[in-house]
């Protein structure tokens, strides 16, 4: 069964992209319309819209906002030229999470493949802006039920930062297991890591949660082996920003830790998430490059320094689960299983 969640991150609406500004979340709900190439790069890269399934649609939002403001150019070899360095600019914003590559490199491959003139490229990559987008909530629900299914009756799902409807165009990947489990089984309890230093579990997983009248629990980053050892803690579910093709699995900050302490307690810990976060080009974790975001991140909280000045601080945005702490990877086609270089490369060979 799927529930229906209320939240849409981001949408495709008269030309224009509309977002809902997660900087301001839980304090004020507002939205932003992105209406260039350049502004999407600024909200990706300052986190207005976040999450690996949505800077995704983002970047494909962002690329057919470029080719409207290239329109002008009538030589095509000149305007895909142009687009092309856009798209290098773009997929810069933010390095982890693959789903931004990999949907800007499907909207330059079809910009390249579309036979007609430079307005009909526009056309069809607006279309398939809004299709990509369509796609991620139907994504999200095939997701949803496939790991539904792995919760145990009653159980006590722990997840870290947003993986959830904000964190996708509706509905989520980690959080849409929980809204799917929620919708056979409203006994289970959910707890919602804080996530330092963003706090996306604080202000991100528990608003929409709380919005869809799940109940969540929040607790601090450096709790769950408490409540793992207190048996109130048996399904853990996470994201990905990207998985190599060992099942090595880079996640939000914080993720590993969680892993081991899973392991420890004999807890199984899934990641959820579509195909489109894995990358087959790399064979393992080694090779995916971490984010490193600003010191004020960690050092500033609500405006307030929480530090002395001067103390060394570094802030690694994702770290990287090895692929013998995953129980299974959940994606829309069904759960895979370690051995995961040998489930992830039968996947794709049917489904690429
Ligand atoms: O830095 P963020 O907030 O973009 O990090 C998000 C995460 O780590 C999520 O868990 C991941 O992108 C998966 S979202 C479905």
């Amino acid at each position: 069964m799927t529930f229906e969640s209320k939240i849409k991150t981001i949408e495709w609406i008269n030309n224009k992209s509309r977002m809902i500004d997660q900087t301001v979340l839980p304090y004020k709900f507002k939205t932003v319309d992105i209406e260039t190439l350049e502004d999407m790069y600024f909200a990706i890269k300052n986190m207005i819209v976040r999450g690996a399934p949505a800077i995704g649609i983002a970047g494909a939002h962002g690329i057919a906002l470029g080719a409207i403001n290239l329109s002008h150019i009538d030589n095509k070899d000149d305007f895909l030229h142009q687009l092309q360095q856009k798209a290098d600019y773009l997929k810069s914003s933010r390095p982890t999470a693959i789903n931004l590559a990999w949907a800007i490199n499907k909207q330059i491959e079809l910009a390249k493949n579309t036979i007609g003139s430079v307005n009909d490229i526009v056309e069809v990559l607006k279309i398939n802006a809004k299709k990509l987008e369509n796609e991620d909530i139907e994504i999200n629900k095939k997701i949803g039920e496939n790991g539904a299914r792995l919760v145990p009756n009653g159980a006590g799902i722990l997840t870290h930062c947003n993986a959830g409807a904000l964190a996708t165009v509706g509905y989520g990947t980690a959080l849409g297991v929980i809204r799917s489990a929620y919708a056979n089984d409203s006994s289970i309890k959910v707890y919602a890591d804080e996530t330092r230093p963003r706090q996306q579990g604080a202000r991100l997983t528990a608003w929409e949660l709380t919005q869809d009248g799940i109940p969540t629990t929040l607790i601090t980053d450096g709790m769950c082996s408490y409540f793992m050892s207190k048996g109130m803690i048996n399904f853990v579910v996470v994201g990905a920003d990207r998985i190599a093709s060992n099942g090595d699995t880079a996640n939000k900050i914080g993720t590993f830790t969680l892993a081991i302490a899973a392991k420890y307690h004999n807890i199984p810990f899934y990641v959820a998430a579509p195909l489109s976060t894995i990358d087959i080009s790399i064979d393992s974790g080694s090779q995916i490059p971490i984010e490193e975001r600003s010191k004020d991140e960690v050092m500033i909280v609500n405006s307030k320094l929480i530090c002395p000045e001067g103390v060394n601080v570094v802030n690694p945005a994702f770290d990287v689960t090895p692929n013998e702490l995953i129980s299974g990877i959940i994606t829309e086609v069904g759960v895979l299983k370690p051995d995961f270089k040998i489930s992830i490369r039968e996947v794709f060979k049917i489904h690429r």
